[in-house]
Formats: structure tokens, sequence, C-alpha cells
């Protein structure tokens, strides 16, 4: 790899795309837990409705994303159509998602499977989800009945998305708004085991269906940075929210890197985001900065693991916001590359304008998507990055 003053060129085998999941692309998925959190009296939830209709046209979304240029595409499949049911699991979703990995294929977009983006089923759900003795167990059995999906052609495979904001907050609403609060609560500690047995659980489910497929999970790196003096503080709060998830990792394949902005640290804790900063559709800090820092700090704490972006982005109408982003966090990614990261790829989320948990409005697609007619239509920022794509060569302002 050498780079020169056109950029850095992507290492080999280099993942380029973008990510997606079942639930805010889908439409429709009527048998899981959030579907019924959205629909309960009272609920603070916009409901998902028809999403952006990917159940049906994810072959649209798989042709705009190679069109593109893109070589990879990260999509989670959903529990709660493979299993209805406890031990009863569907023909026709597991055929259904068989076609979605054939599709990129086809398309020569390298499939990334999700096991689990945040809904579950809502059997497993009524039952006590992640807490319930046996859920581990629950969940490899899933594992091992997605193998017609997963056993060819797919050579990474995400156990769970995000454990840590599972663990802090049970669904990830509570993040974002117009002023969102700063911090995550802090995990119970019996969620936090019961994830990461899920997880390993999970990991040899995956193994048994084929040692080829390089099996990991993604963390949500909220970068938390101290205020001068509160450094210990910092790691204080950081350790059960973020660190004890990383080196859960170790032993894995690779390690997910999800960043969007940074959490600051003071004295007593979080610190709200400041008045003058610019803000994002989430009310989280415009933090280009986050992925470079959410990179360095995973592979202190993981060690050898490779590492994937597996979603970095921002909510905004903007998007020369999203293209100055992009490539501020691309350029970061570069330089840290060159100081010996090893870094696998780079997933910009969302690939479409999607359901944020809870609400349409915050938009972080490269990809607009009409909420009546389901018309997608790429912004300028896809064009960009399908370029990077296209030329498998970093921007890097470093040169
Ligand atoms: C999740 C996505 C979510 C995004 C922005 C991550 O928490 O994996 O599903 O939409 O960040 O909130």
């Amino acid at each position: 790899m050498f780079a020169n003053a056109a950029g850095m060129p992507f290492p080999d085998e280099f993942l380029f795309g973008a990510s997606t999941s079942a639930h805010q692309t889908e439409g429709g998925n009527t048998n899981s837990d959030w579907w019924q959190l959205e629909h309960r009296d009272g609920s603070p939830a916009e409901p998902s409705g028809d999403a952006a209709d990917s159940y049906h046209r994810w072959p649209v979304d798989m042709d705009l994303l190679a069109e593109l240029g893109f070589t990879d595409y990260r999509f989670s499949i959903e529990w709660a159509r493979i299993e209805p049911a406890a031990g009863h699991f569907s023909r026709a979703a597991l055929a259904h998602y068989r076609r979605m990995v054939e599709g990129a294929l086809e398309r020569g977009l390298r499939p990334m499977v999700t096991l689990h983006h945040f809904t579950l089923p809502r059997w497993f759900a009524e039952r006590g989800g992640w807490l319930a003795p046996d859920a581990a167990e629950r969940f490899a059995r899933y594992v091992a009945a997605t193998a017609p999906v997963i056993g060819e052609g797919v050579r990474h495979v995400c156990t769970i998305n995000e454990p840590n904001i599972l663990a802090a907050l049970g669904s990830p609403t509570a993040t974002w708004g117009e002023h969102p609060p700063p911090g995550l609560p802090l995990p119970d500690p019996d969620l936090v085991a019961a994830l990461i047995e899920a997880h390993r659980a999970a990991v040899l489910a995956v193994k048994a269906i084929s040692p080829e497929i390089q099996v990991g999970w993604s963390v949500a790196n909220q970068v938390y940075q101290a205020v001068p003096g509160a450094e210990t503080v910092a790691d204080a709060y950081r350790r059960p929210r973020e660190d004890v998830f990383l080196e859960a990792a170790r032993a894995d394949d690779w390690i997910g890197v999800q960043a969007y902005t940074r959490t600051r640290i003071g004295h007593d804790g979080p610190l709200p985001v400041p008045e003058e900063a610019e803000r994002t559709l989430t009310g989280w800090e415009f933090y280009p900065g986050a992925l470079g820092e959410a990179l360095r700090h995973t592979a202190d704490v993981v060690g050898d693991v490779p590492i994937i972006v597996t979603e970095n982005g921002i909510a905004t109408r903007d998007d020369d916001r999203r293209v100055s982003y992009a490539r501020h966090a691309l350029d970061d990614l570069a330089q840290a590359l060159a100081d010996g990261l090893d870094i696998r790829g780079y997933l910009h989320r969302s690939a479409l304008d999607t359901y944020e948990w809870g609400s349409y409005r915050p938009t972080f697609g490269l990809i607009a998507v009409d909420p009546t007619t389901f018309l997608r239509v790429p912004k300028p920022s896809a064009r960009w990055l399908g370029r990077i794509a296209r030329r498998g060569v970093l921007p890097w302002a470093a040169l």
C-alpha cells in the first residue's frame, strides 16, 4: 500500500460500501418487539410502517449500490420473520434472505450479514428477552437455522449490532432528539453478561455452518473525551459502556467500529453538546473526527483483531455536509492505516434514508427514498463515495 499525491490506495480486499438494517428498511416487520412498541398506546415512536419497502424493493437498492460503484453491502436478516414462533422456522423467509445474498453476489456486492440488529421476535421478548436463562441457546438455534442463507458466499457475519446500546438502553430511541441527554445509562451487568454469552454461542453456531465465515460484532463507539483533569472519570465511565464489549471481541475474526459523534466527559460525567456547536438532525454534534478516534481506541483495546468500520455517517438535509463529514472521516481512516492499524473496510451508514428508531426525520441516507412512492434517488454524496469505491483510493489530505 503506497500513498501518493492522489491518495491512499485501499488495502487488498478492502470492503467499501454501505449499511442498512432490516427493521429500518424492510417495512411491515409486524412480528417484532419494535412493531409492538411502536403501536403501544401512547407510544412516542412514530410507526415504521412500510419503511423503504426494501423487503420487496431490495433488488432496486442493490442495483443502485452496485451502479454507484460500491463493492460491499451490509444488511441484516430479521429473526422475527425467520423464526416467527419459537422453534418454527419459515422456509419462505430463509429463501427470501438467500435470494438477497445471491442477488448481492450477482451484482458484484459482497454481502455482510447482521444476524440481530435491535429487533427481537415478539415471542423471544415476551419470555424475558436476553435475560431469559436460555436466551443464548435460543439465539444460537436461530443462528444455526440461517445456514441456508449464510452458508455460501457470505464472508462476513455480524452477530449482534451494538450490544452496548442494547445493554444501556434496551432500545436505541433515547440516544437522539432535539437535545438528547448526554451519555448513556449504566448497563445492567446481567444483560452485559447475557449478550456476551449470546455472541459467543452465535460465533460457534456460525463456525459450525462454515469455518470460513469471518464472525464479529459491532460496537457503538461513543468517543469519550475527558476534559483536562477528568481522565479517570472518563475511563471509569467508558469501561462498562464500551470497553467490556471490545474486550469480549479479542478472540473474534474482526471487530466492527460504529462512530458518529463524541461525548465529552467532565468531572461529574457526560457534558451536553455546547450551544455553539453544529448539530445534526439527531441533535448530535457534527464531529467527523469521531471515526479516527474510535478506530484508535478500538485498536488499543482489542489488540491485533482486524477492524471494519461497519457504520459511520450523519443525519442531515444538507448533503454537502455529509460529503464534508465523510471526507474528514476517510482522511482520518487513511491516516490510521498509514500508522499501521489493521482496518479492513468502510461501510457508510446509511445506504438509504430509513426509519430512525421512532422517527423518519433524521435522514442518514446516501440515497433518498420518497415515503409515498418509494422512489429512490441517489444523493451527490452517494456518487462521491461511489467514485472513491471505483478508484479504490482513499482521499488523504495529509498528502
Ligand atoms: C445503529 C443504527 C442507527 C444509527 C443512528 C446505530 O445506533 O446501528 O441502526 O440508526 O446508529 O442512530
